[in-house]
This record gives structure tokens, C-alpha cells and sequence, in this order.
């Protein structure tokens, strides 16, 4: 006999995916969650930060969901100390797929060696999307591999009348661009030297200011419609091919795919400049704590679908991500994701992601930092200098 309605494990699960290759990316862990005999209740605030102040909020007051979203990483600290969070240690050995999945994300979704998140996604964060397009239009026979080159070909492009450098004018936005070329220019070493030790030396370092003054030439390579813009309306500029590059995570890719576009063919992707550094993050999923069996039943019945290898393939293929465990079948996977994966292969081609690296207090005023400096022309490269010292001073 069918389950009734009442019988069916209720699951409102909190999350930021709005756009068009975010909402059919989460369709189908909806749609799987339905299949294995699931009530799935959407609620999706759009903009990352909107959607965890929301959750943080929810939860703090009692009205948990069954499930949020987070990026892997930090970002729910408070919430485990504060014992609002669900482990899924049990649910982990259990269904056995922690050790198909990277150390890095199950250590960044880990406490004391506990899992508190299920990562579900693999996201490349310093990816470079190009219309092909506008760089053949504008004479720019390929994509440079090194921004010293970049710079003088997103001219180029400028005076053949097109939008050189496709950004949303969102603080986290600014600052992944900014990561992107910290990490192509500066290298892996000083990246972690910055992020992961808050090394002084290393902030007032030439590599540091370098990167600082390759962003800044930046500031007068973007269109008018930039401030304030979201990511995906930015990526819509090269779906028109109006703009050349946007500098971004391969969700990205998810809003090409969702438009019918392939990769390689109609737009192009290179991970940073050159294929050979992967910035490493994600999202996850978190389960509140709840003394409710029917949430538990439904939070359960979550974490076995979303990490099914089914799923993790449709989910990622929609998405623009890779999958998180290791034993997915990736042959659909397009030519972008497979130079993805290759890297995954090596923890040598790897970067952690900011949101791995700082907390999130810290990640905010490096924010600050480095938005002031976006908008303002005439802000100079000392002020970044200072602006990061201080941050890691008040951070301690
Ligand atoms: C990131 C998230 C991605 C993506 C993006 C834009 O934080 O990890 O999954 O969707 O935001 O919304």
C-alpha cells in the first residue's frame, strides 16, 4: 500500500541555489529525494549570505529546517559549538563513502573527527569562462596564460568595443577574483602563507603587492552594469558573448549547460590561466539537531540520497561541480570537469578555498579590505597591505 502523505519523511531543506543552473541542479536531489519516498520542501533565499543569515537565524530560534546549505568549510563553527548541529559520524560509516571523498573536504566538513556536514560537490573556484567569440572578434588570437599578458589582451578587447572583464560588483565576488590572482600569480606557497597562516611577512611581500597591483589594473577593464550585479547575470554577458572573461567558480559552467551551451565548443574554460592549480571547495549540507524521529527519519533519508552515486551524478553534471566521492561514474562529464578531475587527482594541483582557510569573521574583513580597494581608484596597494595586517590582527 502506498505511503500516505503523513507517512512520507517531510524534509525542508534551506538553500541559496536560485539561478537557473542552481535551481535544476537542486531539482534533482528534490526529485530523488521524492523517488525514495520523500516530502521535499523547498526554501531557497537567493545570495549566500542572505540564506546562512537566515538558517543561523532558524536555528538560534527553534524553528530549525531539516537541512541548510553552507560552503564547506568554516562557516558553521558557532553553530557546532553552540551544539545545534547534528554529527553524521554514524550515518558516515554507515553508508561507507567517506573514503571515496577527498580528505580535505571531509576534514573541512569534520570537528574533533567528527563529520557535522555532508559535503555533496566538488566546486573549482579560480576558474576562467571565455567567450571565444569576443576574443576572435577583438584579434586576440587565445586565452593568455599569465596575467602580465592578460592585462594588455583585456585592452585590446576594450578598444574593439567589448566588455574585457565580465565581474559582479558583490564583495565575495570581487574578492574570488582577487584570490584567483593571488593564487595564479602569487603561487600556492604565498596563497597558504596568506590564508592559512596569516604570515605579515608574506602580506608585505613583492609577490603580495604584485597581485594587489595586477587586481587594481582590473578596476577600468569592467562594463558600467558591474556594481552590485550577480554572478549569473554577469555570466549572462558572455552567454551573449558581449564580454570576454568571468573569472569564477564552475557554477558558472551550470548556467552554460542550463542554456544549451558546450563547453569548449561554444565558450571556453581554463582553471586560473594555465590548467594547472584547482582552488578546492564546495557546499555542504548541515542536519540541525532535533529530538523529532520523523526529522531524523527525513534527515537519514537526505543524506542517503544526496550521496547516492545517482545523484551526486545528475546533481553535478546539472550543477557545474564535480562529484564528491571518488567512484562516480564522470563519462558524461564534459571537457571542462575532466581537466577538473584530473587535477583532483593530486593534492600537488590543489588549493583549500578561503572559506576552508579563514573564519568567517575574518573572511568578512578581508571583504572590507578588498571591496574598498575594488571601488575606489584611487585606494593604492599599501592600503590592501595594511587592511590584511589588521584584519589578522584583530582575527589574533
Ligand atoms: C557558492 C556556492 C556555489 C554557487 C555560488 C553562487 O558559494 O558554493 O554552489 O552556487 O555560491 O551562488
Amino acid at each position: 500500500m502506498p505511503a500516505s502523505a503523513q507517512d512520507k519523511p517531510r524534509a525542508e531543506v534551506m538553500h541559496w541555489w536560485t539561478s537557473g543552473g542552481e535551481s535544476a541542479a537542486i531539482k534533482t536531489f528534490a526529485d530523488a529525494y521524492e523517488k525514495a519516498g520523500g516530502e521535499w520542501v523547498d526554501t531557497a533565499t537567493a545570495g549566500g549570505e542572505n540564506s546562512r543569515a537566515a538558517t543561523i537565524n532558524r536555528m538560534v530560534g527553534g524553528q530549525p529546517p531539516t537541512a541548510a546549505q553552507f560552503n564547506t568549510g568554516r562557516q558553521f563553527d558557532d553553530l557546532v559549538s553552540q551544539g545545534l548541529i547534528r554529527p553524521i559520524e554514524a550515518l558516515a560509516e554507515e553508508g561507507g563513502w567517506k573514503k571515496a571523498m577527498p580528505t580535505a573536504l571531509v576534514e573541512a566538513a569534520s570537528r574533533d573527527g567528527e563529520m557535522y556536514a555532508l559535503p555533496i560537490n566538488v566546486h573549482g573556484q579560480n576558474w576562467t569562462f571565455y567567450s571565444k567569440t569576443v576574443l576572435e572578434k577583438s584579434g586576440v588570437a587565445e586565452l593568455p596564460s599569465t596575467w602580465e599578458a592578460m592585462i594588455p589582451a583585456l585592452q585590446k578587447i576594450k578598444e574593439a568595443g567589448f566588455t574585457p572583464l565580465a565581474l559582479g560588483g558583490q564583495p565575495w565576488q570581487e574578492r574570488a577574483l582577487f584570490n584567483a590572482i593571488l593564487l595564479q600569480q602569487g603561487g600556492k606557497d604565498l596563497y597558504m602563507r596568506i590564508y592559512r597562516d596569516k604570515d605579515e611577512e608574506a602580506v608585505r611581500s613583492e609577490g603580495f603587492a604584485k597581485a594587489v597591483e595586477t587586481y587594481g589594473a582590473l578596476r577600468g577593464l569592467v562594463d558600467a552594469g558591474s556594481p552590485g550585479r550577480s554572478w549569473n547575470d554577469t555570466t549572462s554577458l558572455l552567454l551573449r558573448d558581449t564580454a570576454a572573461i568571468q573569472v569564477m567558480g564552475d557554477w558558472v559552467k551550470g548556467e552554460f549547460t542550463n542554456a544549451g551551451k558546450t563547453p569548449s565548443e561554444d565558450y571556453g574554460c581554463t582553471i586560473g590561466l594555465d590548467d594547472t592549480m584547482l582552488m578546492v571547495g564546495g557546499d555542504v549540507f548541515v542536519f540541525p539537531k532535533t529530538e523529532d524521529e520523523a526529522q531524523k527519519k527525513a534527515q537519514d533519508l537526505l543524506v542517503e540520497t544526496m550521496i547516492s552515486k545517482d545523484a551526486q551524478a545528475a546533481f553535478n553534471l546539472a550543477k557545474g561541480s564535480m562529484p564528491v566521492r571518488n567512484d562516480v561514474d564522470t563519462s558524461a562529464f564534459d571537457a571542462c570537469a575532466k581537466k577538473g578531475l584530473e587535477l583532483l587527482k593530486s593534492e600537488d594541483s590543489q588549493a583549500p578555498v578561503f572559506e576552508i582557510l579563514v573564519s568567517a569573521s575574518l573572511a568578512g574583513a578581508v571583504d572590507d579590505v578588498v571591496t574598498q580597494f575594488w571601488n575606489n581608484p584611487s585606494a593604492q596597494p599599501e592600503d590592501v597591505v595594511e587592511g590584511f595586517v589588521n584584519a589578522f590582527e584583530v582575527e589574533g
